[in-house]
């Protein structure tokens, strides 16, 4: 199968490969591009660990062909934290332990990361609901609720400064 150009904006810079026209998003991150942040963690789309940020949604990369990337932004993992350190969310994360094996830990992030865009100031019930796509093994979600309520805290406080 002829290979196709792709050509996309990844964490701000832009990226140029050649793909399959049915290999997975997740896929080229992963492998050609060493954004190995996001991970493969079901053959289902059930999991979520593989959620990225696409022209400002969050989308599974297991569910999108590389090609339907083409002229997008997209936003991973290793492009969430700033030039002043760790985002929010990433520090949320770390102080109420939001994580154990961590190998949700990416595809929530980047969940959350754009539940807190949409929605600066969720509920506990509207950030379990907006994380509902992701699934944790380990942590039971409690913690990882107080971490995006930590992240939307601190995201207020910044802003009123
Ligand atoms: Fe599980 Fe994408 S790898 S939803
Ligand atoms: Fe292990 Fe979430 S921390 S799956």
């Amino acid at each position: 199968m002829a290979k196709q150009h792709l050509t996309f904006t990844l964490n701000g810079s832009p990226v140029e490969v050649l793909v399959d026209p049915r290999e997975l998003l997740i896929h080229v991150l992963r492998e050609q591009l060493g954004q190995t942040g996001s991970h493969i963690g079901c053959d289902t789309s059930h999991c979520g660990a593989c959620t990225v940020d696409m022209n400002g949604q969050s989308v599974k990369s297991c569910t999108v062909l590389a090609v339907q990337a083409e002229g997008a932004r997209v936003l991973t993992v290793e492009g969430l934290a700033g030039p002043a350190g760790l985002h929010p969310l990433q520090e949320g994360f770390m102080q109420e332990h939001g994580l154990q094996c961590g190998y949700c830990t990416p595809g929530m992030l980047m969940r959350a990361y754009r539940l807190l865009q949409d929605n600066p100031n969720p509920t506990e019930e509207q950030i379990r609901g907006g994380l509902a796509g992701n699934i944790c093994r380990c942590t039971g979600y409690q913690n990882i609720v107080k971490a995006v309520q930590y992240a939307a805290k601190k995201i207020a406080a910044a802003q009123g400064e």
